[in-house]
């Protein structure tokens, strides 16, 4: 058995040539919270509670795939997006801080319309999907993805959250093959690959090494492969004045812009991230 006080000095140990200490303290306090629903405060407070040789272990495990560089999120099997509970696995992307602000432009965007109806595209975890269901009044959502073990996942994490999604499997550069009939929607959204191969070299190997590649990665000479597919698609599928939102490489702003115009999209707004990095960006339908 170790105290906490123990315990946090064996994470600093063994992860300070990994990670810098405030991510570090961000994963005690993560950790001590999962298997011992310690606040941040009791950490500080309770330094001498001792722990169960059951959780000592399980909390070394942790230590342990940290130093093998895994993200925490998939170590725990969980992560917060927009104030919501979501579980995550090897088959989803774990959701970013960008797509929350992206979901909160939407939210704050829209919060007039009655029973919206919404799709998200490669919705993964469900982040987007879920968070708006919560936040939309009386929506009705579709959310798609081509990976059948991304759509349980974001299923589940709509019932974790006890809200309702219609999850639908469909390769979105295929969607004139679909068996689903499509109806109109007041929005479409998606956070779809596009991370160049090219600029794999310059990715950090937790995501690397444990995301899934269907999630992030586009071939260099077809980069925006995806955005003009989902447009083509939403010039179908939008209600007059409806609304398209999309998560963006921060190298491609000019080239989306560009794109949405080709389409006859209007009132484009490009849409920097808390970074100041070109992220997000929306179009409506003319
Ligand atoms: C960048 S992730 C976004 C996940 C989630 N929406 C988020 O924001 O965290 C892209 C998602 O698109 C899905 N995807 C990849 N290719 C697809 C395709 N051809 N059709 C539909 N979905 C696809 C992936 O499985 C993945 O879940």
């Amino acid at each position: 058995m170790f105290t906490i006080d123990k315990i946090i000095k064996i994470f600093k140990q063994e992860l300070k040539d990994l990670y810098p200490i405030s991510e570090i303290n961000s994963f005690i306090e993560i950790t001590l919270n999962f298997y011992l629903n310690f606040s941040k405060t009791d950490i500080f407070t309770k330094s001498d509670f001792l722990t169960q040789i059951a959780d000592y272990k399980l909390i070394n495990n942790v230590i342990e795939r940290l130093k093998n560089n895994e993200p925490i999120q998939y170590i725990l099997g969980q992560t917060e997006f927009y104030g919501l509970k979501f579980k995550v696995n090897k088959n989803v992307l774990i959701p970013r801080q960008e797509t929350e602000e992206l979901v909160d432009w939407i939210i704050k965007d829209n919060s007039e319309i009655l029973n919206p109806q919404i799709l998200d595209i490669g919705t993964g975890s469900g982040c987007i999907a879920v968070s708006l269901s919560k936040h939309l009044n009386n929506s009705n959502i579709d959310a798609i993805d081509i990976s059948e073990e991304a759509l349980n996942q974001a299923f589940e994490n709509s019932k974790i959250n006890n809200l309702k999604i219609n999850p639908v499997k469909q390769d979105i550069l295929n969607f004139e093959k679909s068996n689903y009939k499509f109806p109109k929607y007041d929005i479409i959204v998606s956070n779809p690959p596009y991370v160049r191969i090219s600029e794999k070299k310059l990715m950090h190997k937790n995501v690397l090494n444990f995301e899934p590649n269907l999630a992030l990665f586009v071939d260099d000479n077809n980069a925006l492969i995806f955005y003009e597919k989902i447009l083509e698609f939403a010039e179908k599928h939008l209600k007059l004045n409806g609304k398209l939102y999309f998560e963006i490489n921060e190298h491609y702003g000019n080239e989306a812009v560009t794109l949405l115009e080709k389409f006859n999209f209007i009132n484009i707004i490009l849409r920097k991230d808390i970074n100041g990095r070109n992220r997000m960006i929306c179009g409506q339908i003319g």
